[in-house]
């Protein structure tokens, strides 16, 4: 199974992007392919103008719809989701989530906005047909330490402890979710049943 994780955090040092790489990471652990899209990858030319037809956004799109699931993750600005992820997610075509089980994680730096999950983030996934949407999970910075040098960051044990519950929500609803059928195997069926449409 394919899982994409895109970062919406625009920050070269991103506590977002540390919560979808430990989350990654667990994903790769149980032998599930994974993609990380970064926003700030992204040219922003290609962004800013809306170029379907770019390169970059072109593999977006075909990233996206390979994907059985997604985990979506964004710092709050502005109690609301990132400018640049609300403008990566305008580039992908309508129903993009459509079959798709989604995961949306925030951080922010204090509880207050702890919602922008739901009010926010939920709704421009709703929109893109996200067939099933799990609970957000929300961090606050505090619980994403950077430390010393060049160790990487350590997540308190809370929050990761609830990353590891929504992960495993995550496999289990991917385990259990209805597929779309291919149309090659349905003509198959059909013809074979002797019916024809
Ligand atoms: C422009 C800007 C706006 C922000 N607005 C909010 C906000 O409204 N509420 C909040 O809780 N945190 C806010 N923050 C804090 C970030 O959400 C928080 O530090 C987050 O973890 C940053 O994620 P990143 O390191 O992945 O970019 C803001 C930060 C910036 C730079």
């Amino acid at each position: 199974m394919h899982l994409v994780l895109l970062s919406g955090s625009p920050s070269a040092r991103s506590r977002t992007e540390v919560v979808l790489e430990h989350v990654r990471q667990r994903l790769q652990a149980r032998q599930m392919e994974t993609t990380l899209l970064r926003v700030r990858d992204f040219p922003a030319e290609d962004l800013l103008h809306a170029r379907f037809d770019s390169a970059a956004v072109q593999h977006l799109q075909t990233v996206v719809a390979s994907a059985d699931g997604l985990v979506v993750g964004t710092p709050v600005y502005k109690a609301s989701l990132t400018g640049a992820l609300k403008v990566m997610l305008d580039l992908l075509p309508e129903r993009a989530l459509e079959h798709k089980v989604v995961l949306p994680l925030a951080t922010g730096g204090s509880l207050a906005h702890l919602l922008a999950v739901d009010y926010a983030l939920k709704p421009v996934l709703s929109a893109l047909k996200a067939q099933e949407m799990l609970p957000g999970v929300f961090a606050v910075d505090k619980q994403i330490a950077y430390l010393e040098g060049e160790q990487p960051a350590r997540l308190d044990v809370e929050l990761r402890e609830r990353l590891d519950d929504s992960i495993e929500q995550l496999l289990a609803t991917l385990a259990r979710r209805p597929r779309p059928i291919d149309p090659n195997l349905l003509n198959n069926r059909l013809v074979n049943a002797g019916w024809s449409i």
